[in-house]
């Protein structure tokens, strides 16, 4: 695996392998890589000729410099991580060549910021699309991965690539769970031994969701899943929604044969956790 960190070189290195035709997968993270970000990687290896993943800790993105200060970086056993599924080329940049200067640009993404993790973490998306628009240009890649648990993130990096028309086909690969459902993140890192045992509970908030939807209307499940988690101990939940899956926006009601997306965000101790279902209604 190539090991690449300044701008100039992976633009010349991309160029040259889409020059002779390779078709170039590429899946953007943050690194502190685990089972989630491994599988897809996987789908990238099979799918192309060469696979590309940056690790890049975004400081724009994020909303709250302790969030920033203690996300976990742990380059060298990413590295391997990465080696052991095949990925062709890891990119690594430092921050000062990604920001040269402070960057202005703003994003608008209409009604589709205005829900649950746009609405919770202003700024957000903003830099979310700010970098995940710089490594495309930088990568140039045919196919770009990326992991349902961030649902929204999806939703974003579609409109931002309609918006700007880069010739990238935006891949959603199914959220990867421990055994217990917990959805694999990089932040589960840093939950302890009882936080990481409490926090299952969003997977268990979002089944008890599951199994109302049928029967119930829309504003007594969230109640049911309000009351759930507020009788919690260590869990502080910030939303929980029932959305359309495309669009995010809320769903006052739901109807025999639509999809529906459960959307839950919490608090677990120190860390902030996310999770979704995709729910298809009978
Ligand atoms: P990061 O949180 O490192 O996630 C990188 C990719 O892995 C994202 O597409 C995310 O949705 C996916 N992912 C994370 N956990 C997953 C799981 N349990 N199952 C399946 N996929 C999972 O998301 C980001 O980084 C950043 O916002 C980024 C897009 C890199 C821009 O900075």
């Amino acid at each position: 695996m190539e090991v690449i960190e300044r701008v100039s070189i992976i633009r010349g290195r991309m160029e040259a392998l889409r020059c002779s035709g390779k078709r170039i997968g590429f899946v953007p993270t943050m690194g502190a890589l685990h089972e989630g970000h491994l599988q897809l990687l996987r789908a990238s290896v099979q799918e192309n000729d060469v696979t590309v993943c940056s690790i890049f800790v975004n400081p724009t993105q994020f909303n709250n410099p302790e969030d920033y200060k203690m996300y976990p970086r742990t380059m060298e056993q990413d590295a391997e991580l990465l080696r052991s599924v095949g990925c062709d080329i890891l990119f690594a940049p430092h921050a000062e060549e990604i920001y040269v200067q402070q960057s202005l640009l703003q994003f608008s993404f209409g009604p589709l910021e205005a829900v649950m993790e746009g609405e919770h973490r202003p700024g957000h998306f903003n830099g979310v699309a700010t970098i995940v628009g710089k490594l495309f240009h930088y990568v140039q890649p045919h196919r770009a991965y990326f992991g349902q648990k961030d649902l929204q993130q999806v939703a974003i990096v579609k409109q931002l690539v309609q918006g700007l028309s880069y010739d990238v086909e935006v891949v959603r690969y199914p959220t990867i769970r421990e055994a217990d459902g917990l959805a694999m993140s990089s932040r589960n890192k840093r939950l302890d031994a009882e936080q990481r045992q409490t926090a299952t509970i969003l997977y268990s908030a979002l089944q008890l969701a599951r199994q109302q939807l049928p029967e119930k209307p829309t504003y007594s499940i969230k109640a049911a899943v309000e009351a759930y988690l507020t009788g919690a101990y260590g869990v502080a939940l910030e939303y929980f929604e029932i959305a359309d899956p495309n669009t995010l926006q809320p769903l006052a009601q739901v109807r025999p044969g639509q999809e529906v997306a459960l959307c839950i965000a919490a608090h677990v101790g120190p860390v902030r956790l996310i999770d979704n279902i995709l729910v298809n209604l009978n």
